[in-house]
């Protein structure tokens, strides 16, 4: 998707849909300056700290969404130029992907020492932040260790995957950073993956001519067992295939995730 910034009369720049959060952040910091500025020509302090305040941090943010995505702000702004929209060789995947039932998935988390829940863009496009928590508060019945890992730019908007899970009720102390959680993967039984897919993508740490490469990720493919709930094998943002989709210890359930997680909570009841 793409959508045009109007400047001014007449300068127009395509920006990709999701990078819309990082340019309206920019604007924001320039409308502090603005305001700033009008501070000094009116010789009015209020104005000047307040536009300052604004104008940084519009800039920090900004700064902040970039760093997470490994990618310049002149990327952000003017990467959509010239970029083409058809055309080019077709790459073929022929790797295989292994897909998953909800029963037995169920059987998996239900008979987990530990779960992270990863989210994603796909939890708020299927609203599913109520079942996951009712999923988990199963498990936890049962024992099992639970957490959320937080990729800083998963989602469409800063802080989407906080908001989604606070509306649940998801308990603060549950949810990980990424720096925080990233070494705990190796240590647990299963990650589940709920409409994630660009911050899981184990290209951006191994693979030098990959475009994410560079990117912070979650860690999810060193978890023992992973199940991604996807609709497709569709790529996301970044419009790349996913490595983890393909490893060995991950398994697919495809489907809506909210129909996905409400059946793994059926499931789990039942055993
Ligand atoms: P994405 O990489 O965009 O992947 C989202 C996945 O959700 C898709 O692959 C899609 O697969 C799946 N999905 C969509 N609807 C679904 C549904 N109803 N049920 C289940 N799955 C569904 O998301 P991400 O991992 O959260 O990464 C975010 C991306 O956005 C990054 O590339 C980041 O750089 C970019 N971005 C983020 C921000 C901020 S501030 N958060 C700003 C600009 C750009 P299917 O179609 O197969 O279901």
């Amino acid at each position: 998707m793409a959508v045009s910034l109007i400047l001014g009369i007449q300068l127009v720049i395509p920006i990709g849909g999701a990078d819309m959060p990082v340019v309206i952040s920019l604007l924001n910091s320039y409308s502090g300056v603005a305001a700033a500025a009008a501070g000094f020509a009116l010789g009015n302090l209020a104005l000047i700290v307040s536009g300052a305040l604004v104008g940084a941090a519009g800039l920090i943010l900004t700064n902040i969404m970039t760093k997470a995505m490994n990618r310049s702000l002149a990327n952000v702004v003017f990467g959509a130029f010239g970029a083409a929209t058809s055309g080019g060789p077709v790459q073929v995947e022929t790797r295989t992907a292994r897909s998953v039932q909800a029963e037995d998935a169920a059987v998996m988390l239900a008979y987990a020492r530990s779960v992270i829940f990863v989210p994603g863009y796909g939890l708020a496009v299927a609203q599913a932040q109520h079942q996951v928590r009712e999923l988990a508060d199963l498990l936890a019945g049962k024992g099992v260790r639970i957490k959320y890992a937080i990729h800083p730019v998963a989602g469409r908007m800063p802080g989407h995957m906080n908001v989604l899970l606070a509306e649940a009720n998801v308990p603060y102390d549950e949810l990980y950073d990424l720096d925080e959680i990233n070494d705990d993967f190796r240590n647990t039984d299963v990650a589940v993956v709920i409409g994630a897919n660009d911050v899981t993508n184990p290209a951006a740490r191994d693979q030098p001519d990959s475009p994410v490469y560079g990117m912070p990720i979650l860690n999810v493919d060193m978890a023992q067992h992973v199940i991604v709930l996807k609709r497709s094998m569709s790529p996301g943002f970044a419009g790349i295939d996913n490595d983890l989709f393909f490893k060995d210890n991950t398994r697919m359930l495809f489907g809506d995730a909210r129909r996905s997680v409400t059946a793994l909570v059926s499931e789990v009841k039942g055993l």
